[in-house]
């Protein structure tokens, strides 16, 4: 049995019923601006031993929950365990992100892609299930994966890029191949995802953080739609309530009004973005989440709240907003402004719910 949940604030938001105050998470909120996530990252070894230990990836999820009054916990994780999955080879390169042994640049190994195994995440799913039962009712759990996009990028790359040179090369030169490796990551996504639910993620975001870098008829073709094919197969109830569903595209901002037709329940914004346009273009159809840029965080405490009073005024009266910030935030953040930040959004937002 699982326990009740006592502060379901997030999961109203994003369905646009009502709320008392204006609930707030960060992307990125487990990581190395916690002194206490450093720690127990130095113990497991690596980032990525960090996320193989179910007790260590559950301790991390909690440590931002047991620091602040956040009103979400997200699952420690990470987008690329999926590739990893299917055989790519992750590692991790200190001071240079991610890296993959057998990247994806030839027919012959696209050809052999396929939908891996579920069981080669089991350790993904226990963790969900182990986070749920260590949060026990405080805050919802997020779960999440990466857009068949952003995966591919990585996949076809072999690690991070500036330009994307490599996967702009397959898009241009030969699109079936690009289509052939998003077909098969849109079907383990939504696989994985529905797994994540099974499992007891309350709501999950997938991340198309490289989605902006597209044209606007490549967005729709080789991003947009395969978001929308993942939407469509997802479950969306569970444990008698809705498991809602947060698309985030960084850069997206010019097509709200196409994202909020994928039948995704909300929105991220990164920072570019007018919050108080993106309402009024979306309209009644998605709630929004964001969008502070991350780096307000480096302000005084005084810009922190001016910031975030100019945000929650631009989204203005009523719920179908979640606070958050426009992109994950930056390593080098102090911990105590992420304290006055959260105290501010929940202070602040009040009289817009009354
Ligand atoms: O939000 C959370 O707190 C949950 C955990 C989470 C991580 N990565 C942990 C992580 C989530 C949701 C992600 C998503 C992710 N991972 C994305 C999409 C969101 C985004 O930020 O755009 C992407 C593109 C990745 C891939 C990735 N993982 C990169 C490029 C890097 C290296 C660069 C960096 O920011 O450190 C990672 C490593 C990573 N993932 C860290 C964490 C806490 C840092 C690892 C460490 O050194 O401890």
């Amino acid at each position: 049995m699982t326990a009740p949940l006592q502060n379901d604030t997030f999961l109203r938001a994003l369905l646009k019923q009502p709320v008392e105050y204006t609930p707030i998470w960060m992307m990125r909120q487990a990581g190395r601006y916690l002194p206490e996530y450093k720690a127990t990252r130095e113990f497991a070894g690596n980032f990525l031993e960090l996320c193989y230990s179910i007790d260590l990836a559950t301790e991390v999820t909690l440590q931002p929950i047991d620091r602040y009054n956040l009103d979400a916990a997200i699952l420690f994780s990470d987008i690329l365990t999926v590739p990893d999955a299917m055989g790519l080879g992750l590692h991790f390169v200190a001071g240079e992100g991610p890296k993959f042994e057998r990247p994806l640049q030839h027919e012959a190994d696209i050809d052999l892609l396929t939908v891996p195994d579920m069981e080669k995440l089991r350790y993904v799913f226990d963790a969900v299930a182990s986070i749920r039962k260590a949060i026990d009712g405080r805050v919802p759990l997020i779960g999440f994966s990466g857009s068949p996009f952003t995966l591919a990028c990585y996949m076809i790359e072999g690690g991070g890029s500036k330009d994307w040179r490599t996967v702009k090369t397959m898009l241009y030169s030969r699109p079936d191949l690009l289509h052939k490796i998003l077909h098969i990551n849109a079907q383990t996504v939504t696989e994985y995802l529905n797994t994540q639910i099974a499992c007891g993620a309350q709501a999950v975001q997938i991340f198309d953080t490289w989605g902006g870098v597209l044209s606007h008829t490549a967005f729709q073709e080789f991003s947009l739609s395969y978001i929308k094919q993942i939407i469509s197969g997802l479950k969306r109830e569970h444990e008698d309530r809705r498991v809602p569903v947060i698309v985030f595209t960084k850069g997206g901002g010019q097509w709200l009004e196409l994202l909020a037709d994928t039948g995704a329940d909300a929105l991220g914004l990164d920072w570019t973005t007018d919050i108080t346009q993106a309402r009024a273009r979306v309209g009644d159809k998605v709630a929004l989440q964001g969008n502070m840029d991350p780096f307000a965080l480096f302000g005084t405490h005084k810009s922190i709240c001016a910031e975030v009073a100019r945000i929650l005024k631009g989204y203005g009266q009523g719920s179908g907003h979640v606070f958050n910030l426009g992109h994950g935030i930056n390593q080098f953040t102090d911990p105590e402004n992420v304290e006055i930040f959260v105290e501010a959004v929940h202070d602040l937002s009040r009289p817009y719910h009354q």
